[in-house]
């Protein structure tokens, strides 16, 4: 077995914490050959949680484990290490703004960006998943300049999966035959699901589907609310699939994408599809070697374009009242 690879898990003692570290530790992400350290952050009054969690991966006795550091500390959980996935931040509250939101989160990944400067190695790959994702990578990356900007996305696997489900189940296939879902835009309600240039065993999802009216309006709402629907049933918020889809967004950092396959992440926008430029957008990508390229050429008609420009303004204003949070925090 080759050395472990030390991964970061953040807000380890939370829901998505719960299930991340075992789906990490059984080999989903990195491989069943490669071993990991495991670096588990959660803050201090939810350490004896913590502790709780650190015992249930001890129980599962999973060969990939080769360590686990159980820690309240930055400085000692993004020490050396090769993959984040910062999860860890605050709820939304009852009464509670998006921008209140927003301001309380920002100050902790501009912390957790200004420690991964200072600890982790400069190959560091990180994922954010705590909300909101776009931006909160974006200021995570913003104080962790030694660490280049490409290394840096935000999670809307979730969504792209959301998507590939429900088209799956619309066309009582399996979901696996489905392929190329898009998330453009922002996690939040502005996202904008594109199954334009999807695929369903090799043919148009568009034709197989056969109903513009369904794809325009009712499959576009239903995965910008899927996350609402799973906490009116559930009382919690989507857990065991936000892990998931974190698995799947570092797997396929890692591992690449297959040819003809893309992915959706979101990552520095450099203006493609005419978005806005500067912020957390989510494209189609494709990933080589470790690098992530957004797919061009991809025909946009306006209905797109209406679409793609609503969640960059939305990114845009969330960059602006993120930057005056942390300057004025200063
Ligand atoms: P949770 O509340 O169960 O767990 C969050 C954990 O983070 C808690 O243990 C908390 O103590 C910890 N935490 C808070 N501040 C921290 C800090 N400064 N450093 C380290 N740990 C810290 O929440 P859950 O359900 O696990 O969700 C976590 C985040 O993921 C939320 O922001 C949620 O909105 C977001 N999310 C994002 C999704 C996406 O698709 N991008 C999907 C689902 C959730």
């Amino acid at each position: 077995m080759a050395s472990p690879i030390k991964v970061c898990v953040t807000g380890a003692a939370g829901q998505i914490g719960y299930s991340l570290v075992y789906m990490i530790g059984s080999g989903a992400v990195f491989g069943a050959d490669t071993p990991v350290s495991l670096h588990l952050l959660d803050i201090p009054p939810m350490m004896p949680v913590l502790n709780g969690v650190c015992m249930e991966i001890a129980d599962c006795a999973l060969p990939c484990v080769r360590e686990v550091v159980a820690t309240d500390d930055p400085s000692v959980a993004f020490k050396d290490i090769d993959a984040a996935f910062l999860v860890g931040a605050m709820p939304r509250k009852e009464g509670m703004e998006r921008k209140d939101l927003l301001a309380a989160n920002v100050k902790i990944f501009k912390v957790q960006g200004q420690a991964l400067d200072q600890h982790a190695k400069k190959s560091v790959r990180v994922l954010v998943v705590g909300n909101p994702a776009n931006t909160n990578a974006l200021i995570c990356s913003q104080y962790a300049p030694s660490i280049p900007k490409e290394n840096f996305s935000a999670m809307t696997r979730l969504d792209q999966n959301r998507a590939q489900a429900q088209i799956a189940a619309r066309l009582s296939v399996p979901v696996s035959d489905v392929k190329n879902c898009i998330i453009w835009g922002n996690h939040s309600g502005t996202q904008f699901p594109d199954v334009r240039h999807a695929t369903v065993a090799g043919k148009s999802v568009y034709d197989a589907v056969n109903d513009e009216a369904w794809i325009r309006g009712d499959f576009i709402t239903l995965v910008q609310k899927r996350g609402g629907a799973v906490i009116a049933a559930r009382k919690l918020s989507s857990a065991m699939s936000a892990a998931k889809a974190a698995c799947d967004h570092m797997a396929s950092w890692w591992q690449g994408t297959p040819e003809g396959s893309y992915v959706s992440m979101g990552v520095f926008s450099d203006g493609s599809y005419g978005t806005a430029s500067g912020v957390m957008f989510s494209f189609p990508v494709t990933i080589k070697d470790g690098k992530w390229s957004i797919v061009q050429g991809l025909p946009i008609d306006d209905f797109s374009k209406g679409k793609l420009e609503v969640t960059g303004k939305e990114l845009c204003e969330e960059r602006d009242d993120a930057l005056a949070v942390c300057s004025a925090a200063q």
